[in-house]
C-alpha cells in the first residue's frame, strides 16, 4: 500500500484514473472483484476540495464497502462526506454510509473531503476497494479446479516488495496449507473436501519451533520446514499461533504449556528470538508472515482474575510483557503481520468487560513501543460462536421483551461474532489502536448446520422458548468451550467478507481435540479440565450447565477423529 507516489498535480481540477500500479485482488473462489477511482482536487495554496468517482467494476458488494489510499506528504482531511473517512498517519479509510452498505456492479458512487497540505499536493498512487486495488479492470478469481499459483508463476499471489507491509495480507494471496493437517483430514472419509483449506500452524511449546519426533499431537514439522513448504507451494501468506505464554491458559487446565508463572525470561529467549530469528531469513521475505498472538491470555486478565494463576499473571507483568516482547520482535519483521487474540462475543460482549478488554489490550501493544506493532485482532479462536445468527438481531424483542433479557444472552450487547468483531473493532479504534487495523474471525468450527439448525426465527412469545428455538448455535451455554457437540465446519478461509474484517480464517485446525474428556497422563504440561467431560455439571463460567463436549476425546491438540467427521456432517455453509 505504501507505493510513492509518482504524478504531482500542479494545480486545479486534475483528474487522474488510478491505474496499474498494483495487481488485482480476487478475493473469493469465482468472484470478480475489481474497481475505478477518479480523483480529482481543487486546490490552493494551503488546501484542497477532493472529490472521488468509485466504481465497483467486480461482483456486488452488500455488505459493506471501504477505500482506502494512502497520502504522499502531509494531507490531512479535515471534513469529509458521503463515507464515514477516518485517517492515521498518511492512511486514509473511508467506509460506507450506514444507510448504503451495497455497490453494485457497474454503479458509482461520489464522495469528497476537504483538506489541509503544505508543500506539493501529489495524487495517492493507489486506492484500493475492500482490500483489491483499483486498476480500472477486473480479473475472476481462481476457480475451484484452479490448483492455483506454482512456484515459478506467482501470478495474482505475487505479494509486493520486502518492507512494503500490505493493509490487509490476506488480499489477493493464497494461503499456505499444512500438510500435516492435509494429512490428517485426508486420512477421513470425505476428508479431501476440506484438506485444501489454509490453518493455522500453532507452536504451542519451544520444541516446536525446531520441530519433534513425537507427532502424537501437533506434528514434526519445526517452523523453517513450514516456512520452506511454503516457498514451495508458491504461498502467498502462511499463519502462526504464538502459543507458550508463562502461566499459559491461565483459567483453564486442558490447554496449560510447558513454562511457569515466573519464565518470562525463557519465553523471550528461549521462545520468541529464536522464532523471529528464523522469520527473519531473507530467503521468505516475499511471504507474509501472520502470526496470531496468545489465545485467550489478556481476555483472561480482564474477567477471570478471581482465578489465581491469572490473578498471577496480572500482577507479575507476564502476559503484557510476553506480549509486547512477541509483538516488538515479530512486527520488526519487516513481511510480519501481528493479530492479537480479543476472545469472542460470549466472553467480552458485555459493558462492563467490553471496554477494559480494549484498554487492557492497548496496554500490551503498549509495551511493544507502538500501537502500530499491531495488524489487528481475532475473535473465536478455537471457539464455537455463530458467525451470524439469521433469525434475530440484538434488537429483536418477544412479548415486548428484549432477546437480550433471555438466560442465553443475559444482557450481552451481542448476538454473534460478526457483529461483535465490528464493533469491537471500532472500540480498539477509539482507545487509540490506528484505523487501519482489520479484524479476523476464527470460523472453524462455528457453522452450525446440519438438521438440528433452525430453519427460521420461532414462532413462540416467551424470550427464552424464542431464543432457544431460533439460535444456530446449538451449545447448552454460550461458555462452554470443549469439543462441542453439534458443530459444523463454518465459513471457509476468504479475505475481505465484510467491513472492517480482513478475513475468515481457520486457525483451530478442524479435527484437533480442545482437551482430552477424561484425564491422560501427558508431557506437554496439559491438565484435564472437566469442562471437556460431557459428565460435568459446570461451573460459574458457564452457569453451572452441562459441558455439551463429545465424549472420547484426546488431549487438546491431539486428532480427534469423531469429531472431524461431525465437523464435516454439520458443515455450515455446507461442504459442496
Ligand atoms: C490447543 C492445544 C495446543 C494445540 C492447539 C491447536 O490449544 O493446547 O497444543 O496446538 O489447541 O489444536
Amino acid at each position: 500500500m505504501h507505493h510513492p507516489s509518482r504524478r504531482m498535480l500542479a494545480a486545479t481540477a486534475a483528474a487522474v484514473l488510478a491505474t496499474g500500479v498494483g495487481l488485482v485482488a480476487a478475493n473469493e473462489a469465482n468472484a470478480a472483484a475489481g474497481c475505478r477511482v477518479v480523483y480529482t482536487v481543487n486546490q490552493w495554496s494551503t488546501g484542497f476540495t477532493g472529490d472521488i468517482a468509485l466504481t465497483n467494476l467486480g461482483d456486488p458488494i452488500s455488505n459493506g464497502w471501504r477505500l482506502e489510499w494512502n497520502f504522499a506528504g502531509n494531507q490531512r482531511v479535515t471534513q469529509g462526506w458521503s463515507g464515514t473517512f477516518a485517517q492515521s498517519g498518511q492512511h486514509v479509510t473511508v467506509t460506507n454510509p450506514s444507510w448504503s452498505a451495497s455497490l453494485p456492479t457497474n454503479q458509482s458512487v461520489s464522495l469528497g473531503f476537504n483538506a489541509d497540505y503544505s508543500g506539493t499536493n501529489a495524487t495517492p498512487a493507489q486506492f484500493t476497494l475492500n482490500g483489491t486495488v483499483c486498476t480500472g479492470s477486473t480479473t475472476p478469481g481462481p476457480s475451484p479446479s484452479d490448483p492455483g499459483p506454482s512456484p515459478s508463476d506467482p501470478g495474482p499471489s505475487a505479494p509486493p516488495p520486502p518492507g512494503n507491509k500490505v493493509d490487509n495480507p490476506y488480499a489477493s494471496a493464497q494461503g499456505y496449507r499444512n500438510p500435516e493437517w492435509q494429512a490428517k483430514a485426508n486420512g477421513e472419509p470425505g476428508g479431501s473436501r476440506v484438506a485444501n483449506n489454509p490453518t493455522a500452524v500453532w507452536l504451542d511449546r519451544i520444541a516446536a519451533i525446531e520441530g519433534t519426533d513425537d507427532s502424537s499431537s501437533n506434528g514434526s514439522m519445526g517452523v523453517r520446514d513450514h516456512l520452506d513448504e511454503a516457498l514451495r507451494q508458491g504461498a502467498g501468506y502462511i499463519q502462526f499461533v504464538i502459543y507458550n505464554l508463562p502461566g499459559r491458559d491461565c483459567s483453564a487446565l486442558a490447554s496449560n504449556g510447558e513454562l511457569g508463572v515466573n519464565d518470562l525470561p525463557r519465553y523471550k529467549s528461549e521462545y520468541i528470538d529464536p522464532i523471529a530469528r528464523i522469520m527473519a531469513d531473507s530467503k521468505y521475505a516475499n511471504l507474509r508472515i501472520i502470526n496470531i498472538v496468545e489465545i485467550d491470555s489478556l481476555p483472561n486478565l480482564v474477567t477471570n482474575t478471581n482465578v489465581a494463576t491469572c490473578a498471577t499473571m496480572k500482577a507479575n507483568g507476564g502476559y503484557v510483557q510476553g506480549i509486547g516482547y512477541a509483538l516488538q520482535k515479530l512486527g520488526a519483521l519487516p513481511n510480519g503481520y501481528n493479530y492479537v487474540d480479543a476472545a469472542h462475543h460470549g466472553w467480552i460482549g458485555w459493558d462492563s468487560n467490553f471496554g477494559p478488554s480494549a484498554q487492557q489490550m492497548l496496554a500490551a501493544a503498549q509495551a511493544s513501543g507502538s500501537v502500530n506493532n499491531v495488524t489487528g485482532f481475532i475473535t473465536n479462536t478455537a471457539n464455537y460462536s455463530a458467525l451470524t445468527e439469521p433469525n434475530f438481531t440484538i434488537n429483536t424483542s418477544v412479548n415486548g421483551t428484549s432477546v437480550r433479557q433471555s438466560k442465553w444472552l443475559d444482557w450481552n450487547q451481542y448476538v454473534d461474532e460478526l457483529t461483535f468483531a465490528q464493533a469491537f473493532r471500532n472500540q480498539l479504534v477509539s482507545v487509540g489502536f490506528s484505523s487501519t487495523i482489520g479484524m479476523l474471525i476464527d470460523t472453524s468450527r462455528n457453522g452450525w448446520g446440519g438438521s438440528a439448525r433452525p430453519t427460521g426465527p420461532s414462532t413462540a412469545t416467551n424470550v427464552d422458548t424464542f431464543v432457544n428455538q431460533s439460535k444456530i448455535d446449538r451449545r447448552i451455554h454460550a461458555g462452554n468451550w470443549c469439543n462441542q457437540s453439534g458443530a459444523g465446519l463454518g465459513e471457509r478461509p476468504r479475505a475481505n467478507p465484510a467491513t472492517g474484517i480482513d478475513a475468515y480464517v481457520w486457525v483451530k485446525p478442524p479435527g484437533e481435540s480442545d482437551g482430552s474428556s477424561t484425564l491422560i497422563p501427558n508431557d506437554e504440561g496439559k491438565g484435564f479440565d472437566r469442562m471437556c467431560d460431557p459428565t460435568y455439571t459446570g461451573n460459574e463460567r458457564n452457569g453451572n450447565n452441562p459441558t455439551g463436549a463429545l465424549s472420547g476425546a484426546p488431549i487438546s491438540g491431539a486428532w480427534f477423529s469423531a469429531q472431524f467427521r461431525e465437523l464435516m456432517a454439520n458443515a455450515y455453509p455446507p461442504l459442496s
